[in-house]
């Protein structure tokens, strides 16, 4: 029972990071410099970076004693087997193929079962596992549930999928595998409800299911607050119940196992396990190791163990929703109920004056850097404006993703992101868009370069 208003961060901080201030002045230079986008900025140059929740966690001295004991034999060592076996203590998969991240897990698991003529439904595909698929030549269908569109719905499992519409795809198409992210970032870093997944499996049939499960962590906490019948369930219970349900997953352990790099792919299919291995050592490395040191899979094996731990889990979920709570409180937009990882701001409503093709998750992610050294990142019609066609279309949302990393940043922190939003907010009224100025063909949001309007 949790008796205190407070909830303390469950650690004590024994190494530390310096930031380095910057005037308003140095910011404008820089944004200039860096084209108007912020993946240009240098680090140094950010005061608090929100710009994702990837590999940018602190880890812990449990964490940094397991790189000390990594074994780098080039087979089978001693740390693929701690990470073997922390891993499928909560997946207990068949197979397990290590990858260097998780992008890496969805290039060899897409090269394997995508292609052109095939469909691949997700409640929401990530920029990259989108571009995984396309890269094959199948199509990438997002399937999320109607309320997930809603910014200010309160549904309380806005990452769940639709499953009426994904019965009429698996009637209609050729669909080789079928995709549920946990949680869902692009939709707001909603969770999905086991009674969703299972019904997900029920429609699946023949067909495999996968998870990509970079969040599980903070999805099963959500399932034990939320969903009936699992107050009283241990949060390792819940992720096995998850992982029971599908027959595959792919993995960017730079997430919620609190490691700055690594990933895996999983799946009981011995048939594909054995292809997906073939082009594992191809470009990642032997399947011991695949894309890792040995000394990432003991920081892995280790924050896999940290990530379930219902104090961690309780201050972090708590800690996001404390910056979403500032934010709507202060009357800015964003998406309801707050995500696991991030706070995604509203744009396109904080920023009415500003069209979609005009970029308004790009106006308020520059302003945030201008206004406080904020770096957040826009997903919108700069990430999945751009088709596959070569058209250029409004994304179904404008959002600003303020990614809160791991163990990180201190609740003053927190309270300064909120004043600089604040700040920003009173003058959204003056905000402009930017037009692109350069853009590669895909992933455009990565190396784009802006002109303000
Ligand atoms: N799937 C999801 C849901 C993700 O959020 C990410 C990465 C990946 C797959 C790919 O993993 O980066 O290890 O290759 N998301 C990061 C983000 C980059 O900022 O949300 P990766």
């Amino acid at each position: 029972m949790h008796e205190f208003q407070t909830i303390i961060e469950p650690f004590r901080i024994h190494s530390v990071e310096p930031v380095a201030m910057t005037t308003r002045e140095e910011r404008e230079e820089e944004l200039a410099r860096a084209g108007y986008n912020l993946f240009n900025v240098p680090g140094p140059r950010v005061l608090v970076d929100l710009l994702t929740d990837s590999g940018t966690g602190a880890m812990s001295s449990e964490q940094w004693a397991g790189l000390q004991r990594g074994d780098e034999s080039y087979a089978g060592s001693a740390s693929w087997t701690r990470f073997r076996e922390a891993v499928g203590e909560l997946f207990p998969f068949e197979h397990l193929i290590p990858t260097h991240q998780g992008r890496a897990a969805e290039k060899i698991l897409f090269s394997a079962l995508g292609g052109p003529g095939k469909t691949i439904p997700n409640n929401t595909h990530f920029d990259t596992t989108r571009a995984n698929v396309e890269f094959t030549g199948a199509v990438a269908l997002d399937l999320p549930v109607p309320e997930a569109l809603v910014p200010a719905s309160r549904h309380p499992f806005k990452g769940n999928m639709d499953v009426d519409a994904l019965r009429r795809v698996l009637a209609e198409h050729d669909v080789p595998v079928v995709f549920v992210t946990l949680t869902n970032n692009s939709g707001g870093g909603q969770p999905v409800s086991m009674a969703n997944l299972r019904a997900v499996r029920e429609a699946c049939g023949e067909v495999p299911l996968f998870l990509d499960a970079c969040r599980f962590a903070e999805n099963a906490w959500f399932v034990k607050l939320r969903e009936d019948g699992y107050a009283d369930t241990p949060v390792p219970d819940i992720v096995r119940e998850m992982a029971s349900l599908a027959d595959g997953m792919t993995m960017s352990a730079k997430k919620d196992p609190l490691a700055n790099i690594g990933g895996w792919l999983a799946m009981d299919d011995g048939a594909l396990a054995e292809q997906c291995r073939n082009l594992l050592i191809l470009t990642e490395g032997f399947p011991t190791y695949g894309g890792m040191a040995g000394r990432d899979m003991d920081a892995i094996a280790q924050g896999l163990r940290e990530a379930v731990d219902e104090d961690y889990l309780r201050y972090r979920i708590r800690s996001t929703e404390y910056l979403g709570e500032a934010l709507d409180r202060a009357g800015i937009p964003v998406v309801l109920p707050v995500g696991g990882h991030a706070v995604y701001i509203d744009a396109r409503a904080f920023l009415p004056q500003v069209p979609p093709l005009e970029y308004p998750g790009q106006a308020l992610a520059v302003a945030l850097y201008r206004e406080g050294g904020i770096r957040g990142c826009e997903i919108g019609t700069v990430m999945f404006g751009r088709r596959a066609d070569g058209s250029e279309e409004p994304a179904p949302m404008d959002l600003v993703r303020l990614a809160i990393p791991r163990r990180t940043y201190t609740q003053s922190h927190v309270d300064y992101v909120i004043e600089v939003c604040e700040r920003v907010a009173r003058r959204a009224g003056e905000l402009r868009g930017l037009r692109i100025v350069e853009e590669p063909p895909a992933l455009r949001h990565f190396t784009a370069r802006f002109e303000p309007l």
